[in-house]
């Protein structure tokens, strides 16, 4: 199989990952919950991991660093956590639902306003909706790092300036960049960062954080077990162990420290340098293939390594399941949980055909993938 449905998930992990996690199954504890060797090495691990993602996304404050089994916990944990009755949020049509049902739900619960930036038939927006969208009422900026269906990159410290100067919260979902392009907290004026590790990062699925950039008040969204103060009746309030009820991924997180290691040493420009060039290239040996529509805007080096992109008025689901069971080649059809950038594009009822890069691909699977196209194209009738 070529997989290039690496925005979905990464399929191959760095060995390290693999082994990793495979040790972690035979010897850890539960983190917090005793005192014998194997709870111990599990509270080293989380501590070292926190410390590593702390530096790996410049927050700084590792006890900052909540461990979520995805980014959708995270930005759940984020948005409702911080967001109050009457509050205002400008947000962008780029969203994923995993940030749009949680500012859906709080208008529904606690009638929060949503201001949406909108987007051009590009996916491109105008930065200066920023500006204009924000009332006194404006709490905070949720926005996504990049689009997980055209691949374009937001200016995040562009967006971190105007937070800043209005004193809002900004809040920012990085599921598409971290890992691909390096990200830092204070630097770009982030206050929450949500990450998942099963994507860019290259760790297992069912981890990702929340890192938490100064004194911000975060109600959370779980209380239970967190293996101290067990005779409060509440959640404790420090964090991490706020946000933290129930026993960690403890396993996940032994893959997710040794992914950040992988990347480290092998370098984000690296990875990102190798991903772009990917993208690009499939790119380029695709415009020319007839009545191809590529969405996004590929002008830009600013981008995630995704390219989506329909024939003519082929359905989207019935092209991908052409390259899969004719040519052996993983994509994602359909709506990709993006519906007002769908709306956008004008794609809601054909959707996008997503061809998403990652580290272990190849340029040959590049050319494979662009000459199936062709040929999909020119018979055109499936
Ligand atoms: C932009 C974006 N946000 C959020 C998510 C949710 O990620 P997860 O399913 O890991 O929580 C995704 C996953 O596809 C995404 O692409």
């Amino acid at each position: 199989m070529i997989y290039l449905d690496n925005a979905a998930t990464t399929i191959h992990k760095p060995p390290c990952v693999v082994r990793a996690v495979t040790e972690a199954l035979t010897s850890l504890g539960n983190a917090s919950r005793g005192a014998h060797e194997g709870a111990l090495a599990t509270n080293r691990l989380v501590y070292r991991t926190r410390r590593k993602l702390a530096s790996f996304f410049g927050c700084p404050e590792s006890e900052k660093v909540i461990f979520t089994c995805n980014s959708t916990e995270a930005l759940n944990i984020a948005i409702c956590g911080t967001l109050h009755e009457g509050d205002h949020v400008i947000t962008t049509v780029l969203e994923h639902n995993s940030v749009l049902r949680p500012l859906y739900r709080m208008q529904n619960e606690r009638g929060v306003s949503l201001g949406f930036v909108p987007a051009d038939k590009q996916g491109c927006i105008d930065y200066a909706d920023f500006e204009r969208m924000i009332r006194p009422q404006t709490r905070a900026i949720v926005c996504t790092h990049a689009s997980n269906l055209t691949g374009n990159m937001l200016d995040i410290r562009r967006i971190g300036r105007i937070a800043k100067e209005h004193k809002l919260l900004f809040i920012v979902d990085a599921s598409q960049t971290a890992g691909a392009v390096p990200i830092d907290m204070v630097q770009m004026g982030i206050s929450l960062l949500c990450f998942t590790g099963h994507k860019s990062m290259m760790g297992p699925q069912g981890t990702g954080g929340l890192c938490i950039n100064g004194d911000i008040e975060i109600e959370p969204l779980k209380t239970g077990g967190s293996g101290v103060q067990s005779f409060l009746t509440e959640q404790p309030r420090e964090y991490p162990t706020r946000l933290e009820a129930g026993t960690l991924n403890g396993h996940g997180i032994a893959g997710l420290s040794a992914a950040v290691d992988f990347i480290s040493q092998t370098g984000i420009d690296v990875i990102r340098a190798h991903e772009q060039e990917l993208a690009r290239t499939f790119y380029r040996l695709i415009t020319g293939i007839p009545d191809i529509h590529i969405y996004g805007d590929h002008t830009s080096d600013e981008r995630s390594p995704i390219v989506a992109l329909n024939i003519a008025d082929l359905d989207s689901a019935i092209v991908a399941d052409e390259l899969a069971y004719s040519y052996g080649i993983a994509t994602r059809a359909g709506a990709h949980c993006a519906p007002l950038m769908h709306k956008a594009l004008g794609t809601q009822e054909q959707g996008a055909v997503r061809f998403s890069f990652g580290f272990y691909n190849t340029i040959g699977e590049c050319e494979a993938a662009a000459e199936a196209l062709r040929q999909i194209a020119d018979r055109r009738v499936l």
